[in-house]
């Protein structure tokens, strides 16, 4: 089990992923399951403010994540439907963006989605990525890493990512997205954003993803190298 926290667009996503192709391990980023939840609140009409109605929708939700199958060439590096229909690409949306913490911020949402990824967890060999798989969801996860990078730098992915996605992307509104965000998930009472106690902090600030993979890499095949 491998436990990978951090504020949003910090590299987390793309290390995780690309430890688990290393690794053949199973890959899960829960923000997508948050991001779910949100895109079928807003598309059903459900007023976001009202935590009982999106819990509920939280735990009648049926989705499922695939990995990325032949033909699916679209740069997509999951799949996820909800009710059957594909909306991979819909939740990465401003909208989504706009709305993902305050429907994370709910205590029965989150527990529910806690639920299901640690189902996911039970499959063995799995590198999970979110906000709380240190602290909450794999408290015992025997690798935590929690990756950061400068809120600009971090915004500068995120616009680039965006563009090469084919949507207009405005630097200046997606820090101060990135950065009202972090302040949300950061402050907000159920399993804020933090690293566990015994957490490897990595700043990804001035680190390509791959250079940070393979420190990672290193870190895990030392002690069997080293068999004392
Ligand atoms: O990709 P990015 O870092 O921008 O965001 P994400 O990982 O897709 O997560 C979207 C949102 O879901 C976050 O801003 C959190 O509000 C929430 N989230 C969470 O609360 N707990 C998790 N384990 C993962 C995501």
């Amino acid at each position: 089990m491998i436990a990978i926290d951090g504020p949003a667009a910090s590299g987390k996503s793309t290390v995780g992923r690309l430890l688990a192709e290393q690794l053949d391990y199973l890959y899960l980023d829960t923000g997508c399951m948050y991001r779910a939840v949100t895109w079928a609140a807003l598309q059903q009409g459900i007023d976001l403010g009202d935590e009982t109605a999106v819990t509920h929708l939280a735990h009648n939700i049926q989705m499922e994540i695939f990995p990325v199958r032949e033909g699916e060439k679209d740069g997509r590096h999951y799949t996820v439907h909800v009710n059957g229909q594909d909306i991979t690409w819909e939740l990465r949306t401003p909208a989504i963006d706009a709305n993902v913490s305050q429907v994370s911020s709910y205590l029965g949402v989150r527990q529910e989605m806690v639920r299901r990824q640690r189902a996911f967890g039970q499959r063995g060999a799995v590198v999970m990525v979110g906000r709380d798989i240190g602290t909450v969801v794999m408290p015992d996860a025997p690798l935590k890493l929690y990756i950061t990078a400068s809120a600009e730098e971090r915004a500068r992915r995120r616009t680039r990512d965006r563009s090469d996605q084919g949507h207009t992307a405005s630097y200046d509104a997606i820090l101060a997205d990135v950065q009202r965000r972090d302040q949300i998930d950061s402050n907000r009472q159920h399993s804020p954003l933090r690293p566990a106690t015994d957490a490897i902090l990595i700043d990804s600030t001035d680190q390509p993803p791959a250079a940070i993979v393979n420190a990672i890499l290193q870190m895990i095949q030392e002690p069997v190298n080293g068999e004392r």
